[in-house]
């Protein structure tokens, strides 16, 4: 039996943190041995919110695809591509735009909120409405099974339901409905405890040097009530012990989950443990950075090849589209 389809994207807005490795590319990783997989550089939605300053975007894209090939996605196994490479997407996004109803863009969450939220830019835009429907060719374009995306996306996967049906409505059945593959990993605490965004400032970067990361550790909030080192602490409201619990031995945060309450070790004992764990558990990924940054080629290669595969499928499915719409 043929291989179900997986198909996943990412935006090219930044460089990728532990987050973003454990929420999502760890994820993406083991599936691709599964499933028959398609990772995209999502540079047309990086343009939503950024369309004023591209002057970073190639960077991105570039510094993203090494951070991918690093944490482990193999273009023997997925096809990994850029969205801009593939043109297809776009066509089938104009199409889905004539049927798809400006309520159900209006409706979706993030869209107020974001334009509510983002201050310095003008997001009032017909792009930035139309973010879904780029989304939901994206994704009907590979007539994908599954797509893996955390809980913020689920709204956007649901819509994409909803304009794949209307299609099969009007021209007759052509896509299959999209399943979301929940990722339930916990979100990472940054270095000041909240969540761990690029918009904190609060990241550890996959890119990071072990110095870095061990600054960034050393400095990283604890108990918010422990002031002194003879103060016992709680671990339970403690941002760095979530990460212990992540990537230190079960040993050591039992260890922890006494020696803290009782002052019989302090934070920086603690920091010390944890930053071994971390810099052990980045090494192969960090070295096989390394590598990758010597060899720019490879890496637009990588892209070129696998955009030219993903090419391959959309056309396929737009042709099916394009006949069932009598065009
Ligand atoms: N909207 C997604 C995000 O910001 C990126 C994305 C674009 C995507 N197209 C997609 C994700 C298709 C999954 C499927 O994270």
């Amino acid at each position: 039996m043929a291989k179900q389809r997986v198909l996943s994207g990412m935006q090219p807005s930044g460089f990728l943190h532990l987050g973003n490795l454990m929420g999502a590319l760890d994820n993406w990783r083991k599936l691709q041995d599964q499933y028959e997989c398609y990772y995209f550089i999502a540079d047309w939605h990086a343009l939503t919110t950024n369309y004023a300053d591209t002057s970073k975007i190639r960077t991105y894209v570039h510094e993203m695809v090494i951070d991918w090939l690093a944490a482990g996605l193999d273009p023997e196994k997925a096809v990994l591509f850029r969205q801009s490479f593939v043109p297809e997407h776009a066509v089938l996004h104009v199409l889905l735009s004539m049927s798809t109803p400006l309520p159900w863009l209006e409706r979706v969450p993030t869209y107020k909120e974001k334009i509510e939220q983002i201050q310095d830019k003008d997001m009032n835009t017909y792009g930035f409405l139309g973010y879904p429907v780029l989304q939901a060719a994206d994704i009907l374009i590979y007539k994908a099974h599954f797509v893996p995306v955390g809980v913020d996306q689920l709204p956007h996967l649901e819509l994409t339901r909803e304009i794949g049906r209307r299609f099969d409505q009007f021209y007759g059945e052509v896509f299959p409905e999209p399943q979301p593959l929940m990722t339930e990993y916990p979100k990472l605490p940054g270095t000041d405890g909240r969540k761990m965004s690029k918009s904190y400032n609060n990241c550890l970067y996959l890119s990071d040097s072990p110095e870095v990361i061990a600054k960034k550790v050393m400095a990283m909030v604890t108990d918010p009530a422990r002031v002194r080192r003879q103060d016992p602490g709680n671990p339970d409201v403690c941002p760095l012990f979530t990460l212990d619990k992540i990537f230190a031995p079960k040993e050591w945060c039992d260890h922890v989950n006494v020696e803290c309450r009782r002052a019989g070790i302090g934070c920086v004992d603690d920091k010390k443990e944890l930053l071994k764990h971390l810099i052990a558990y980045l090494a192969p990924i960090q070295e096989k950075r390394k590598e990758l940054v010597a060899q720019p080629g490879r890496i637009a290669e990588i892209i070129a090849e696998g955009s030219g595969k993903a090419r391959a499928v959309a056309q396929k499915t737009l042709a099916e589209v394009t006949e069932a719409m009598k065009l």
